[in-house]
């Protein structure tokens, strides 16, 4: 079958990025991407390519390429879906917050209203293809409701989970390590895994491109993140020795990474990894895994969780000990608030954790982040619900200029690994700050060395103090 009609529920971080690829990779598909978010819509067509609503390095170029050719965004679903031969699912799947599974399944609400749209609108056979991350054997719920309220129209449903990591998107949708797909092992299966295939092959290699069954490609999504995740956890977990014994994580990391078989990759030690996937994806195998009963394999990945909640207070609670014992009324700064580099997304950032943490303690803290509104930040801190929104508001301050944001602070503590914080003219920052003047480096970035030539006193992750 030859895809020309491709449609994407879903305009966020996944179904943007990786639509306006499919659509710049292969001018002969028309590439639809759908949302019932009009802003956001509305954003994704902003003549400015700059107010993308998703920022990542490079996708201007990559939609201002294929927009209005091959690649459009719209608000009109039932269109999007009638038109289109294969259907991209790729909704948010966030972390259940009521009835049963609260705080560990994933919500499939949307999912759900997607295939029954899709049901209802369709007039013609469908490929529908998972990109959201499910739980394994969602597929069998989404073909039993296409198969049970359509217009005896076919589906095949495929699962094409998406490895794409934030502020890499763009490169890692155009040189994938892999793309996977799962699809039914009947011909009519085989036939529409086929479609996917060719649809990848215009850019992928096909060695790179792996076939299996659905529950396999389901299952191996969550199992990615968990491992990634878990390599987090763990060199976090060394981190904290690291700093008792003298020894330093980045030279632990090296060492260990160099054994072909441990790699290299993935051991940065950090106040704690965010992102919107790795902890509802581990939340959401640890559900799995008891709901068959598997108690101590969820109890195993579990842990990975508990370790990065102790990192985020561990961080928190030595600003607070080193000031001291209390930072009420102290100015602290935050460098950084996005949940990595190069990304203006925040979902579960480290950051929210350790303000919050803070905010408790009665600290001022400034915050500054390249790329983070402030309308975000506050939205982020009042979602916890932990004090009233205006008291958000007064203790907490968005800055648009670091060496505003850090004068006349006590401490800085470095959030998010941004490039620009390396070149900062620290000796500027120091002059302006009270003293003794800390810096809480919770990403291992900064030149420690020449920071405390200056005449700071520093912390950073994994290193301790004055090491
Ligand atoms: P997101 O929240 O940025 O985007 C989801 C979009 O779906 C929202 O704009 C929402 O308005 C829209 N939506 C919800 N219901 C809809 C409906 N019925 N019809 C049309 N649009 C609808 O989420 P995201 O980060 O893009 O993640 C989407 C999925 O991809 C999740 O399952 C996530 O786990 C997975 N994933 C995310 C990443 C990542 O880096 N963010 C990476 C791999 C996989
Ligand atoms: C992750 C997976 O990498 C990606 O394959 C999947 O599709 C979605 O989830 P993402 O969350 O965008 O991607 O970013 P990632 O680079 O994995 O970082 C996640 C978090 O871990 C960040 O907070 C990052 O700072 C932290 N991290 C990562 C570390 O603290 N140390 C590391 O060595 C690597």
């Amino acid at each position: 079958m030859n895809v020309k009609n491709i449609c994407c529920l879903g305009a966020g971080y996944v179904g943007g990025p990786t639509m306006a690829v499919i659509a710049q990779q292969c001018p002969h598909i028309n590439v639809t991407v759908v949302d019932v978010n009009a802003t956001r819509i509305a954003a994704w067509n902003d003549a400015d390519l700059d107010k993308l609503p998703v920022f990542e390095p490079g996708l201007d170029n990559v939609v201002g390429e294929a927009r209005g050719r091959n690649l459009f965004f719209s608000t009109d679903v039932d269109q999007a879906i009638d038109e289109a031969d294969m259907i991209f699912i790729s909704v948010n799947t966030p972390t259940k917050t009521y009835g049963k599974g609260k705080g560990m399944a994933a919500d499939l609400k949307y999912i759900e209203l997607c295939a029954r749209q899709i049901a209802s609108v369709s007039k013609t056979n469908k490929i529908v293809v998972e990109k959201s991350t499910l739980p394994v054997r969602t597929a069998s719920a989404i073909k039993n409701i296409l198969d049970h309220t359509g217009n005896g129209v076919e589906f095949q449903i495929l699962s094409n989970p998406e490895f794409l990591a934030e502020g890499t998107a763009v490169d890692d949708l155009l040189a994938p390590d892999r793309v996977l797909i799962g699809g039914d092992t009947s011909d009519k299966g085989q036939e529409a895994i086929q479609a996917l295939v060719d649809v990848y092959a215009h850019w992928v290699p096909k060695e790179r491109i792996l076939t299996t069954n659905v529950w396999s490609s389901e299952l191996s999504k969550l199992t990615a993140n968990a491992f990634l995740a878990q390599r987090v956890s763990s060199i976090n977990s060394m981190s904290a020795l690291c700093e008792k014994t003298g020894a330093d994580v980045n030279e632990v990391a090296k060492a260990i990474g160099l054994d072909s078989r441990i790699g290299s990759k993935f051991l940065k030690s950090s106040v704690g990894f965010g992102g919107s996937c790795f902890q509802k994806d581990i939340l959401n195998l640890v559900y799995i895994a008891k709901t068959y009963g598997l108690n101590e394999v969820a109890d195993y990945w579990e842990q990975v969780i508990i370790m990065n909640d102790y990192q985020k207070n561990r961080f928190s609670n030595n600003i607070v000990s080193t000031l001291y014992n209390t930072v009420s009324g102290k100015k602290i700064t935050f460098l950084g608030w996005a949940f990595k580099k190069d990304t203006n997304d925040t979902r579960e950032s480290a950051a929210i954790q350790v303000a919050d943490n803070l905010l408790n303690e009665q600290a001022h803290i400034a915050v500054y982040d390249p790329k983070v509104t402030e309308e975000r930040i506050y939205a982020d801190l009042d979602y916890l619900n932990t004090r009233a929104e205006e008291e958000n508001r007064s203790l907490l301050n968005v800055k648009n200029d670091p060496y505003e944001a850090c004068k006349d602070s006590h401490a800085i503590a470095v959030l998010t690994e941004w490039d620009e914080f390396k070149t900062y003219d620290w000796q500027a920052i120091y002059d302006n700050m009270l003293k003794p003047a800390f810096v809480f480096d919770g990403r291992g970035i900064l030149d420690i060395k020449s920071l405390e030539n200056i005449g700071f006193v520093c912390y950073s992750i994994g290193k301790g103090f004055n090491k």
